[in-house]
């Protein structure tokens, strides 16, 4: 079913990679509600969207360069506010009528931006400022109609724009921080210019999801797979709140959990929210399918594929299930491939197909969630009542504490992991909380960002009171990170190492040793395994 879209929106062009999902995430910032569109989109097409106001973002590319994306010069004609910056900039130049020349000498990093004339997109804003500017070419003619705004030393249209017909571009970021009015400029075009309003809040969009989720419902039956991880707990909070006890939750316990988990979603979902919930005992199941796997690819791929089974099961014994909810959020529909498959709709169904439906096994897919970013989930979250310890829990693998134990799975080293992670966490969790309360900043660059234990499939020798041990090591890996492309090995205090590895020893049987994973990501990767 096609989902209904807020009445407001900005419909963001994007020419490359990172360039448009920032934008997007920048207008949200501003409470108006923003979505990415491929830049060849047909003006046809993108009317019947019917956005408010247009962005077109930077791009890596050269507007003359012979595979350099393109604009419908129709959109131009719709009537609505265009917005350009950098590529999109030059590109609204060239499709004009103006022109785009190869400069000399590029422009990149901070530069000092003089305004000229007055103009609306820059009300607010000092004279003379900072912007952040990255190119090469630049504008040389600006089309007709349009005047020049601003320059700076080596760019002489750092702003155009044609206020009659509402369109503005600038060849430096808005978007970025590093331009000191940015988000002023931002405000200007959404508030000033398309005169739209704030009213993408967290209580609009429950009330909005709410709505439509009853409506596409109905008063059917829904099925959610629960995992204890950020997305699926959203996803069943705010599925709950639309028709309560419509939705049955199955939380297929594999057994690799962090200590606590479990008890978590039982407390919550259970306790809390009073939802229907089919807590599957599988860990004796999964011990057996694991037993004598050393693989870690295949690991993963048994872990995955008995998560299905496991669930079509409960799903089977429900009977008159229709529809199966899911914790699909944005970046997993841009990243799936938008810009490789060449189109939106193409990459929501490959997603899709991604659900091994059993033979004569299939439901309707209600993904509430997929046009929200991470940030943007857990903030719902917290609006829906989660508590903070699910919502900004740390990134957990799917297949859990088995890619964490290297070699083959036994209970016997689950129980060590189990413990051994629970100390870790316990200090870093006070450790980032102390750190918290003295600079009041919850990323702090010294912050970590991920943490955990990691059990090798070794021993060695140690000596314990009067007794030499031949016992496990547990490998402690914490790391600083933004978003775990790139990470960096957390510069702990001695005194903090120095109590983990006292309290592991001390308190977890079977560990003799404990070592401090030093590798950044590059070379290494975040987990073991
Ligand atoms: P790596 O180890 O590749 O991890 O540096 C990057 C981030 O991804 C998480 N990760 C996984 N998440 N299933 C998941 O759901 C997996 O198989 C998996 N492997 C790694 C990892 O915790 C880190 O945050």
């Amino acid at each position: 079913m096609q989902k209904v879209r807020p009445q407001q929106f900005v419909a963001v062009f994007d020419f490359g990679a990172q360039y448009g999902q920032l934008i997007a995430r920048r207008v949200r910032d501003c409470h108006v509600y923003s979505e990415l569109v491929p830049c060849d989109i047909p003006a046809a097409e993108l009317a019947e969207m019917a956005p408010s106001a247009i962005i077109l973002s930077g791009g890596p590319a050269s507007v003359y360069a012979d595979d350099a994306p393109r604009v419908d010069p129709a959109i131009f004609e719709l009537g609505l506010p265009v917005l350009g910056f950098c590529y999109g900039h030059q590109i609204m130049a060239v499709t004009l009528g103006g022109e785009v020349a190869h400069a000399e000498k590029g422009e990149y990093g901070p530069a000092e931006l003089v305004r000229s004339g007055s103009s609306e997109l820059l009300v607010s804003t000092p004279g003379d400022q900072t912007v952040w500017m990255s190119h090469r070419d630049s504008v040389s003619r600006v089309p007709e109609g349009f005047t020049v705004t601003a320059r700076t030393e080596t760019c002489p249209v750092a702003a155009m724009e044609c206020a009659e017909r509402r369109l503005y571009s600038t060849q430096f970021h808005p978007e970025v921080r590093h331009t000191a009015y940015g988000r002023r400029m931002l405000e200007n075009f959404l508030f000033g210019i398309c005169r739209l309003e704030p009213s993408w809040t967290m209580d609009n969009i429950i009330e909005e999801q709410v709505a439509s989720i009853r409506e596409q419902v109905g008063d059917d039956k829904v099925i959610l797979g629960l995992s204890g991880g950020v997305d699926s707990s959203v996803v069943a909070a705010l599925v709950h709140r639309a028709i309560g006890d419509q939705l049955t939750c199955v939380f297929v316990n594999h057994g690799m959990l962090r200590a606590g988990e479990p008890e978590l979603v039982e407390e919550v979902f259970r306790d809390q929210f009073e939802m229907p919930l089919v807590h599957v005992h599988a860990e004796d199941r999964y011990a057996q399918l694991l037993a004598g796997v050393t693989d870690p690819e295949e690991k993963r791929r048994r872990i995955g594929t008995e998560f299905w089974r496991v669930f079509f099961e409960e799903a089977e014994k429900l009977h008159g299930v229709r529809w199966m909810a899911q914790g699909t959020i944005y970046p997993d529909i841009i990243e799936s491939g938008a810009r490789k498959t060449g189109g939106k709709a193409s990459t929501i169904k490959s997603h899709h197909n991604l659900i091994p439906f059993p033979e004569g096994v299939h439901f309707d897919l209600i993904e509430p969630l997929d046009r929200f970013f991470k940030d943007e989930v857990r903030e719902l979250g917290v609006a829906l009542g989660l508590p903070a310890k699910m919502v900004y829990r740390q990134p957990f693998p799917g297949p859990g504490l088995a890619i964490r134990i290297i070699g083959e799975v036994t209970p016997e080293k689950l129980e060590v992991l189990r413990n051994a992670d629970a100390i870790v966490r316990e200090e870093l969790d006070a450790y980032n909380e102390d750190l918290f309360q003295k600079t009041g900043d919850r990323n702090s660059e010294h912050s970590c960002w991920q943490y955990f234990a990691v059990l090798p499939d070794i021993r060695s020798v140690g000596v314990m009171g009067d007794e030499r041990t031949y016992a496990r090591p547990v490998i402690l890996r914490a790391v600083e990170s933004a978003d775990a492309m790139t990470a960096d090995w957390a510069r702990l205090p001695y005194d903090v190492l120095a109590r983990i590895s006292g309290r592991i020893v001390g308190e977890v049987p079977g560990v003799n040793r404990v070592v401090y994973d030093i590798t950044p990501k590059p070379p290494a990767t975040i987990e073991w395994e």
